[in-house]
């Protein structure tokens, strides 16, 4: 037994090890960051270092200099008061298990190499590969566990990480992302204290709707836009999650992520391989805002569908008509949209049912053809409407779902998720239920029906995939009874092999991700989706909270941003529609409202906003995010920027969240600009009588990103139309 300080001091020590010459030090990197581990044959996986890139010098220095050490990824057996990342019960009963290395590989493809550390019971056939990831041109590197079971007879697995982390110990905050007070993407910004901080996400369906499964570690105190050390982590998955991290003694915080285990011990049959999703590591000196960028730019480049194609922009008529959906309405919607310069319009919620309709959310889910009694003509008179219109056209669907008011749950009864013997649970509209995504005869039906649509109509080229309902009770009908933990692993798979399936058939369509809002925010999903639908929320003010938690982990292209109408229809509150389309430029834009219903000025200041937004829309969309005031901090102004890689264009967003009469806002600093280089300022979406004094005016990225732009805080217009709010849209562009 260990107890005590004596023996806690000795166990201290004992953390420390120096490896001797000939063991195999790894030495994964990107081109500005670290990742190192001793992996001797024989010996256990040892981490030694993440963080800035070290040289070899100073590397062998360290080395030999005796870096503390800490397990990379080890099983629960040899110390069980400590957190692993691995629990096994073998197939005797064994409940420990001691991982040694056996060998490393590495394969290089496509511009990604990776590298695998063998690793595997020192007595079970047991194997446990810890793989990473590194890219030629990314600072991201993923990494992930494969363990296979070669015992006789199954082998369960109570924890099952994808990742363990040591973090030194120090003043190290976490900035993450939670439901709060917010709505989606709330940032949550805390230090480590002792014991065990663990965000988990058991929804079943949508992982994002009330935290969100990536976290980031600033190093040096209170995170910073700027400055400090910092990692960041994203667990790529779209099911039930726990990230963890446990303070206890020694010199580090352990970080583990991975699926959630709770009522999911999974038994992995002899032969039988289990993969753990990836977790995406970063590090960067620039603070929370290196570390966003490291991000974005993964994402874009190897992760994102279509990740450098420019989105169209959109008007989508969920509220603007809800389910109140016809012909001649969305024709009508289809040429505004067109007028308004929109490229694309999206068909939401209310257009399909046959026996059962879809005039509100109780029916009709899962009957997936068009109703003709709303739509006389189908689909296929819309999307000819839309080509006459000069406008392409999308669909929004729930493939994952059925009401048990449809012909679907008539005819399947079993393909549902549901507990032996006990009453349904129903969610949205009383009425909804899960598909079982276990059963392949489920995913089979899911795949065809959106074939179908797309085949059928083959100019559509938009999806909206949402998401509506969480698993609400334990149980398949599909799966055997001593695999009954395994339904939220399942489902996922299930899910994933959909996805897959779908990008096989339909690999250009535009898709994007939606789960009653944002709750398909995640990497793992958005490998097969080229957007997400940030939030249900379109308050404009709200927004800027929402778009700014978000913008911690995902770039601005895969952010739908939608001007609506006002006042919102979530907070009631009216804004001026300036407000409300330079919000909703900050990331992609779109439109969700009935242009039918919109003012002269309405009208006019959108179609501004589109075509200035279409003029930078590549910086936006690909350019470098650098977050400049938080109005997380109360400064009553929030601002950001975009900067195109080659640092010659970039747009500044201002915006003043809270209006008190006589107050003084904070200069903004700008940041990202090439400092020797001229950047002439222009305002677009500009409603002002008078031009910003500084309008067509240069200055030096030196003087912007040093002192900054005094920003009008009130706008030059006619008193009828002053309001409280205020906000600039400024385009900047390098002279030479
Ligand atoms: C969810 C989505 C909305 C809309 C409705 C339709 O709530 O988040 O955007 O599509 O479903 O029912």
């Amino acid at each position: 037994m260990k107890s005590g300080k004596g023996l806690l001091l000795l166990l201290l020590l004992c953390a420390v090890r120096i490896p001797c010459p000939g063991e195999k030090i790894l030495h994964l990197g990107t081109s500005t960051t670290s990742l190192v581990l001793d992996a001797r044959k024989g010996g256990e996986l040892k981490f030694v270092y993440y963080g800035a890139k070290v040289e070899p010098d100073d590397l062998n220095a360290i080395l030999s200099a005796g870096v503390p050490y800490s397990d990379a990824y080890q099983a629960y057996g040899k110390y069980p008061d400590e957190e692993t990342p691995l629990w096994v019960v073998h197939s005797d009963g064994n409940m420990t298990t001691r991982l040694v290395v056996r060998d490393v590989v590495t394969e290089t493809a496509g511009g990604s190499t990776v590298t695998v550390i063998r690793t595997g019971d020192d007595i079970y056939p047991f194997d446990v590969n810890v793989c990473y990831r590194t890219y030629t041109d990314s600072e991201v590197i993923e990494t992930w566990v494969e363990i296979t079971n070669r015992e006789k007879a199954d082998v369960v697995l109570n924890r099952f990480d994808s990742v363990c982390l040591p973090i030194h110990k120090g003043d190290v905050w976490t900035s993450h992302l939670s439901v709060g007070i917010m709505g989606e993407a709330g940032l949550v910004e805390e230090p480590l204290l002792q014991g065990t901080m663990s965000i988990r996400n058991k929804d079943g369906v949508r992982n994002s709707l009330n935290s969100h499964s990536e976290i980031m570690f600033s190093l040096d105190g209170r995170p910073d836009e700027r400055h400090g050390a910092t990692i960041g982590a994203a667990l790529c998955y779209s099911g039930n999650y726990e990230l963890a991290v446990d303070t206890y003694w020694g010199r580090y915080h352990q970080f583990r992520a991975g699926i959630c285990p709770d009522n999911s011990s999974y038994r992995l049959a002899p032969g039988e391989k289990f993969v753990t999703p990836p977790v995406a590591l970063t590090f960067s000196l620039e603070g929370k805002g290196g570390v966003s960028r490291n991000f974005h730019r993964w994402g874009r480049n190897h992760v994102l569908r279509h990740g450098n194609m420019p989105r169209k922009v959109l008007l989508n008529s969920w509220e603007g008509v809800y389910f109140d959906i016809n012909e001649e309405k969305i024709v009508s919607m289809m040429k505004d949209a067109a007028a308004l310069g929109g490229e694309l319009f999206v068909m939401d919620d209310g257009w399909f049912g046959g026996k059962y309709r879809r005039n509100d959310d109780s029916s009709a889910l899962g009957d997936w053809v068009a109703d003709r009694r709303k739509l006389p003509g189908g689909l296929k008179a819309l999307t000819d409407s839309a080509a006459v219109a000069g406008i392409g056209f999308g669909l929004w669907i729930e493939p994952e779902m059925a009401d048990i008011s449809s012909e679907l749950y008539e005819k399947h009864p079993d393909w549902i998720i549901k507990a032996k013997g006990r009453d349904i649970v129903a969610g949205r509209g009383g009425s909804q239920v899960v598909l079982d995504f276990s059963n392949p005869k489920v995913r089979d039906y899911a795949v065809k029906a959106i074939d179908r649509i797309l085949k059928e109509n083959p100019r559509i080229e938009y999806i909206k995939w949402d998401s509506n309902s969480g698993i609400y009770m334990h149980g398949s009908q599909h799966l055997p009874s001593d695999r009954m933990s395994h339904l939220h692993i399942e489902w996922h798979r299930g899910l994933e092999d959909v996805f897959r399936r779908v990008r096989e058939l339909h690999p250009d369509i535009v898709m994007q991700a939606c789960g009653a809002g944002g709750g398909r925010v995640n990497w793992g999903v958005l490998r097969y989706f080229d957007e997400f639908w940030t939030s249900d929320i379109t308050d404009a003010l709200q927004r800027i909270y929402i778009q700014w938690g978000t913008s911690h982990f995902y770039p601005a292209i895969a952010m739908a941003s939608h001007i609506s109408a006002s006042p919102n229809h979530q907070t009631h509150r009216p804004a001026p529609v300036k407000f409300r389309a330079d919000v909703a430029m900050s990331g992609r834009l779109g439109l969700e409202l009935q242009p039918a219903d919109m003012t002269d000025e309405e009208m006019a200041v959108c179609r501004q906003a589109v075509a200035d937004y279409k003029s930078v829309r590549n910086t936006i969309q690909m350019g470098d995010l650098y977050r400049l005031v938080s109005p997380f901090d109360r400064k009553n102004v929030a601002s950001l920027m975009y900067v195109s890689p080659e640092k010659n264009d970039a747009v500044l967003f201002w915006f003043r969240t809270e209006p008190f009469a006589g107050q003084i806002l904070p200069l903004v600093k700008l940041d990202g600009l090439d400092r020797d280089r001229m950047y002439r300022v222009t305002e677009l979406n500009r409603i002002d009588d008078t031009p910003l004094p500084f309008e067509g005016k240069s200055f030096s990225g030196a003087f912007l990103m040093n002192y900054g732009l005094d920003i009008p805080y009130r706008h030059d217009v006619p008193e009828e139309r002053k309001s409280d709010f205020s906000s600039r849209v400024l385009h900047l562009e390098a002279k030479d």
